[in-house]
């Protein structure tokens, strides 16, 4: 019964394994895999992988098939003379020689390969030309900041495609404003914590551009699972207009606006909003919850739970946690009116 339990098991692993197809992982909302890198850290760590997976291959081949042979070739046969104990080998020099001299080759393969590896992942993102962001992990959203470019952004990270005549990696500086999170965009590169009081450093290098999801790594409390980073990776000057987009003032003028925008940001700023939410030229500077300066720029909203559009504002402004429970931001007990001005001026923070 349990040999069934654990053949079924096997089937249906090899069956997903088989069915899962790495090419749909491509772009937008896809399922990221480690299969379809696109960025170089990654490129690397799957040619590692592949290599690993062919050694451990090979080894389960032979041992397996040697185990095999022993079975069919000792079988209980007809003319099988139990009454006399076999033949008692002791000690084989070339045996003995074999599986020492074997497992030290893989072992030593193995270790100068992925030594080899490390090296290099650390080497490149101390590229002169390298674009700087640092990243912090809250809960539960990704603060992205570009110190030589004086941006504060959240949860969408744009940068540039590195190409072969001129390479441009993005070197990426990790802390955590609370407890530990991981930095993990499959596609891009490999994992890396983000502890609080300790700052790590990965980098990525993308090669094509596109959208890669990514997801916090490490379990960090309820909303662990829609802790969602999104790597929007764009031409040279679609990268330069974001910029751009990012370091123009926010908001409109205030008398040239509609007058519900007007009342939405009054509200916000006598709200508790603006002690925990910064729009960049306002007197909002919180720095609990994402920046809100280009909110419009983004295509979701708390950190990917859903798509940035009027109903899932309102939504979120009646009741975070209906969307996201557990979230910190709480319900503000706002009134239909109360909402629709919000959202009107959060919809103006283009
Ligand atoms: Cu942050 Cu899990």
């Amino acid at each position: 019964m349990r040999y069934a339990v654990f053949a079924v098991a096997l089937a249906l692993g090899v069956g997903a394994l088989l069915l899962a197809d790495p090419a749909r992982a491509a772009t937008d909302a896809g399922v990221p895999s480690i299969l379809d890198p696109a960025s170089v850290p990654a490129q690397v760590i799957r040619e590692l992988a592949w290599l690993l997976f062919g050694i451990a291959a090979a080894i389960f081949v032979a041992a397996e098939g040697a185990l095999a042979w022993v079975v069919w070739r000792h079988r209980v046969r007809e003319d099988t003379d139990d009454s006399l104990p076999p033949p008692q080998l002791y000690g084989s020099r070339p045996i003995e020689v074999a599986w020492t001299v074997g497992p030290l080759l893989v072992v030593l393969v193995l270790f100068l390969v992925t030594t080899r590896n490390v090296f290099s992942l650390q080497a490149a993102a101390s590229s002169p030309s390298a674009v700087q962001v640092h990243i912090i992990g809250h809960q539960w959203w990704w603060e992205l900041r570009y110190p030589e470019l004086g941006i504060v952004a959240a949860n969408e990270l744009h940068v540039p495609v590195s190409d072969a005549d001129e390479r441009r990696p993005i070197a990426l500086t990790l802390d955590s404003a609370d407890v530990i999170h991981s930095f993990w965009v499959p596609q891009l590169a490999g994992k890396t914590d983000m502890v609080p009081n300790h700052t790590n450093h990965a980098w990525i290098e993308p090669t094509v551009t596109g959208t890669f999801v990514g997801q916090c790594g490490e379990f960090c409390g309820t909303q662990h699972a829609n802790m969602r980073l999104r790597v929007v990776v764009e031409s040279k000057e679609d990268f330069q207009r974001w910029v751009e987009r990012q370091r123009a003032p926010a908001a409109a003028q205030p008398d040239a606006e509609d007058p519900a925008v007007r009342r939405g940001r009054d509200l916000f700023q006598s709200l508790a909003c603006a002690s925990c939410h910064s729009v960049e030229g306002t007197r909002a500077d919180g720095r609990v919850g994402p920046s809100l300066t280009h909110l419009m720029s983004r295509s979701t909203l708390g950190s990917g739970v859903g798509t940035n559009d009027a109903a899932t504002l309102r939504t979120w402004l009646r009741d975070p946690a209906e969307l996201k429970p557990g979230v910190h931001m709480p319900a503000m007990n706002l009134g239909d009116s109360e909402i629709a001005e919000l959202t009107a001026y959060l919809r103006s923070l283009d």
